[in-house]
């Protein structure tokens, strides 16, 4: 594990207490949108505390993972009161143990903006994702805006000092960049915040 993988997974150990509590800026509509899409065999990435997994449909089968142990202890609980079966294994989305093409649905919400190496997870999620799979992904990105975007540069550091988080990850570009290819890119608050629906490309 790299010196930037431990740095991050040590971040969330400490935050885990407290994610509960800011997470509440992040309504659950915009959660129900992204998980709704899920289906069959499911790999979720990064599953924090747990905050999706009431939300997956019948007939999905959830396999979640996380770096940091002490939010996988807090997701435990929601695991054993979802709707559907869910496995929770600690675990780095730039090295999954799980063969290719295992899962139907790869699913990440607010993740990419803390993985250190975010074009070697993505490719890990394209790896293990079926040809006719989904991955599904709900983030916040860089503002395409000028001034904006060299503002949130400029902040960055700041950002990842205090909650962990890059606030200016091109996310949909390094899904592209990734071989995944685009189904569907949608504004959930603004432009800021994404729903990004890609495939596998042939
Ligand atoms: C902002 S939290 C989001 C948690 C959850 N997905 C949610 O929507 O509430 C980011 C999560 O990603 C996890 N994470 C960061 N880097 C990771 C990596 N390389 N592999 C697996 N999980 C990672 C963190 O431990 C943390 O739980």
């Amino acid at each position: 594990m790299s010196k930037a993988t431990r740095t991050v997974r040590a971040r969330y150990n400490r935050i885990a207490p407290l994610y509960d509590l800011l997470d509440r800026f992040i309504p659950e509509s915009w959660r129900r949108e992204a998980v709704g899409l899920a289906r069959g065999d499911v790999l979720e990435v990064g599953v924090g505390t747990g905050r999706n997994l009431s939300l997956y449909p019948a007939g999905c089968r959830v396999t979640a993972i996380d770096l940091s142990p002490a939010m996988l202890a807090r997701a435990r609980m929601r695991a054993a009161r979802a709707p559907v079966p869910v496995h929770l294994l600690e675990m780095d989305v730039e090295h999954l143990a799980f063969p290719d093409r295992t899962f139907d649905t790869v699913l990440a919400t607010f993740v990419f903006c803390s993985v250190p190496d975010p074009a070697r997870g993505l490719a890990e999620v394209r790896r293990v994702c079926r040809p006719e799979g989904r991955v599904v992904l709900l983030e916040h990105v860089r503002s395409e805006h000028p001034l904006l975007g060299i503002m949130m540069d400029l902040l960055n550091p700041l950002a990842r000092y205090l909650v962990g988080d890059n606030i200016n990850r091109r996310t949909v570009a390094a899904v592209e960049a990734a071989g995944l290819h685009l189904l569907r890119v949608q504004d959930v608050a603004g432009p800021l915040v994404k729903l990004i629906v890609a495939r596998p490309a042939s």
